[in-house]
């Protein structure tokens, strides 16, 4: 499906509550407008999350002794987190971005695995027909009886019903398979059909940490349910050419959930992935990012590995099927940075 397509279903679904098609509120928090910073507002009324936002940090003088990391900044180091005495409620984010092939299910699998190892609780949603996230973790929902379809279109299901424990330890899977690929068109006549996930991850919110969603490369009604369902929003960037292209659309999209469907919805951060330090090229794109974007860009970066495919063929996170690989690191070090800021427990 072209980019076009994805912007006329998004703006159907979200135009139709109210038409007053602002397009007006396509402010973006690094760009002037008030930043939404992770942990400013106790959204899902987690006291424990602190509100040193990573900016706060920096003033502080947190930083690796000034060193300027792949985004152009000086780099703070994000220490280890203490454990959690207890768990949940969990924060959910969205891995969100209509173009495809960015990173986005690579980052569900390996930010979720290096939360766990954390000892954070995690659940890993599977909301793509694709169903990469289920392989990737060694879940082959093709020959499951119960997926998230069920859980969405069929009364009398709960999500413990669908939930799948995979080999690392503190990490759940929710998964998909192409059932899943009805369900957009089966969900248009619901009542209330934009918070249908919200409303089945409900249950399980007390048990997890943090509850990470695999979004499908649209914005139509799945991706809709997942923000509308979320506390916030990663967006994961290729360090290529046309990185940027559509994300204006993605952001207007993100405003206008805010506004009309889900007011605690905030943007984490922007994560760039598939870099290169070694071309001239990568290392521009993620400038221009930061020129954009500003603190919303993490400063952690996931460098471009035939590592990652691997992991994939092997149905496992990069932390356990190359644990002392740079991606792993990096991964890690996105975890310890997402906690820093405040977007996760
Ligand atoms: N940092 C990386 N370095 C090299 N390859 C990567 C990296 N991250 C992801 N990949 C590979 O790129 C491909 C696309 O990644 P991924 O599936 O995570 O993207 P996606 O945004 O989920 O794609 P889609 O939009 O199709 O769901 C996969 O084959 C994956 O293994
Ligand atoms: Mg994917």
């Amino acid at each position: 499906m072209n980019e076009e397509s994805h912007e006329t279903m998004q703006s159907e679904h979200l135009d139709r509550p109210d038409t007053a098609g602002d397009g007006g509120a396509t402010s973006w928090p690094g760009a002037g407008g008030a930043p939404r910073r992770p942990g400013a507002e106790s959204s899902n009324g987690s006291a424990r999350r602190s509100d040193d936002g990573l900016t706060d940090g920096l003033s502080d003088g947190l930083t690796n002794g000034g060193e300027l990391g792949p985004t152009g900044r000086p780099e703070p180091h994000f220490p280890e987190p203490p454990p959690l005495t207890s768990h949940g409620p969990a924060r959910v984010i969205a891995m969100c971005n209509q173009k495809g092939g960015v990173g986005k299910t690579t980052t569900a699998i390996n930010l979720g695995a290096a939360l766990a190892e954390l000892g954070r609780k995690v659940l890993v949603i599977d909301f793509d027909p694709q169903g990469a996230l289920s392989v990737g973790l060694g879940v082959n929902a093709q020959e499951l009886d119960l997926t998230i379809y069920n859980l969405l279109i069929e009364r009398g299901h709960e999500i413990h019903e669908v939930i799948v424990p995979t080999r690392t330890p503190n990490l759940d899977v929710v998964p998909a398979n192409i059932d899943l690929s009805a369900a957009e068109v089966q969900l248009v006549g619901e009542v209330a059909r934009e918070q249908i996930l919200a409303r089945a991850l409900r249950p399980a919110l007390d048990e997890y940490d943090v509850i990470l969603i695999d979004c499908q490369p649209s914005l139509g009604l799945l991706t809709v349910n997942a923000l509308t369902a979320s506390h916030g929003v990663i967006i994961p960037l290729e360090c290529e050419f046309f990185a940027m292209r559509g994300v204006a659309l993605l952001i207007d999209t993100i405003d206008k959930i805010t506004d009309r469907l889900n007011p605690r919805l905030q943007v984490d951060g922007i994560l760039a992935t598939m870099y290169d330090s070694r071309t001239l090229h990568s290392r521009e794109v993620v400038r221009s990012v930061v020129d954009h974007f500003g603190d919303q860009v993490f400063h952690t970066v996931i460098s471009r590995t035939v590592k990652f495919p691997d992991a994939t063929l092997a149905a496992e996170p990069i932390t356990t099927y190359s644990s002392d690989h740079s991606g792993a690191g990096a991964y890690r070090q996105l975890a310890r940075e997402l906690i820093a800021r405040g977007g996760a427990a």
